[in-house]
């Protein structure tokens, strides 16, 4: 079975073509960073505009990577939510009209739960039920216990910034950037991540997380190393405030801000996954979501896991449309079939 797939949850315009929801065909994605960047971080109008525009030679070049044509193709899988309204209308839009002109099924699948499928397109693996699944995105900050196909049990979840959203703020702060992850995966390189002491918020209490004390702990480590309050936070970095906030952070130690503030969120994200795995016996940990492609995330989990932890490639971990099409088989296989009256849903949950 042959599924095309669509993502236009925020701001990459992405196109694939699965085939037996393992074997990946395609997998072609047009990122609208450079655009965003000036704004430093995604406007939502520009972010839906440029889908419109991208999306058609998106999913032809998807096609042509594949060597599959239209008529090769089983279903269309395309993303419902979570996401920006008007950019998920966009893809569910384009889904259905292809769908229905060519006479294919329609499915929409959650974002979170693609993210967890980018697991299944792993070659050689077969991801084993329990699954503990690490979701690490812009907008999540998820434990999910998978006890099978479409079986979700949430087990812990940021109760305030997701380490994505902190990756990108305290980049901000630091001068460095949108997006804000690889900003500081870089900054970080020859920092020392116990120059500063940061919070590891809710450690060892339960299997939420926390991350806004950890940001505003690095804003006030700024405060008191520059002397003067740091300018205008969530301004646009095209605003006075911006580039204020990078003369600012040019004298400051950037590299270990950087590399003690990633140090104190994988820390975290460690303790908690291992701790999870432990209490739930899962047989394997997967992760997912862009902060899956950090670089330390990704060396501290096996290590303190084993090999039992799945990492998808960087270019499964930040967004794409793959993973909606290897989510799709596994719905479509387990009788989902959506109407044409099928909606957007910005906010829908995983569990
Ligand atoms: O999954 P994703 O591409 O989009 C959402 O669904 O949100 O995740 C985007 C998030 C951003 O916050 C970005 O800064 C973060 O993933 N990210 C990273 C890295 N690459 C992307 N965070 C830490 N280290 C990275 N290397
Ligand atoms: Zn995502």
């Amino acid at each position: 079975m042959h599924i095309l797939g669509i993502e236009t949850s925020c701001d990459e315009t992405a196109a694939a073509v699965v085939e037996d929801g393992r074997l990946l065909r395609s997998n072609v994605v047009a990122s609208q960073v450079k655009l965003h960047a000036a704004y430093g971080g995604v406007v939502p109008e520009v972010a839906a505009r440029q889908h419109l525009v991208l999306l058609s030679p998106v999913v032809e070049q998807a096609l042509r990577d594949a060597d599959r044509g239209w008529d090769d193709l089983d279903a269309v899988a395309v993303t419902r939510g979570p996401g920006l309204a008007g950019a998920l209308l966009v893809g569910l839009n384009f889904a259905k009209a292809v769908a229905l002109a060519r006479g294919k099924a329609l499915v929409g699948v959650n974002h979170m739960e693609g993210h967890v499928y980018a697991n299944w397109l792993l070659p050689g693996v077969e991801p084993q039920f329990p699954l503990l699944c690490l979701l690490v995105s812009g907008a999540h900050t998820d434990l999910i216990l998978m006890r099978g196909h479409g079986q979700y049990r949430l087990l812990g979840r940021t109760r305030d910034d997701a380490a994505g959203e902190a990756f990108d703020k305290v980049a901000r702060l630091l001068g460095l950037g949108y997006p804000g992850g690889p900003a500081i995966q870089r900054a970080a390189e020859g920092g020392d991540s116990a120059a500063f002491a940061f919070p590891r918020a809710m450690l060892r209490s339960g299997l939420d997380f926390s991350f806004s004390g950890l940001k505003t702990a690095v804003l006030r480590a700024v405060e008191r190393l520059s002397g003067t309050a740091v300018p205008g936070g969530q301004q646009s970095d095209l605003s006075p405030a911006a580039a204020a906030r990078r003369d600012l952070a040019a004298g400051l130690p950037v590299a270990d801000l950087a590399a003690s503030f990633q140090r104190a969120v994988v820390d975290v994200l460690v303790e908690k996954t291992s701790r999870a795995a432990s209490r739930y016996r899962a047989r394997q940990v997967a992760v997912g979501g862009g902060v899956a492609a950090n670089a330390l995330l990704r060396a501290e989990l096996p290590c303190r896991l084993g090999g039992e932890v799945l990492v998808p490639p960087l270019a499964l971990c930040t967004d794409n449309a793959a993973m909606i099409a290897a989510c799709g088989y596994y719905r479509l296989t387990h009788g989902q079939r959506d109407g044409w009256d099928l909606d957007a849903a910005p906010s829908l949950r995983l569990a």
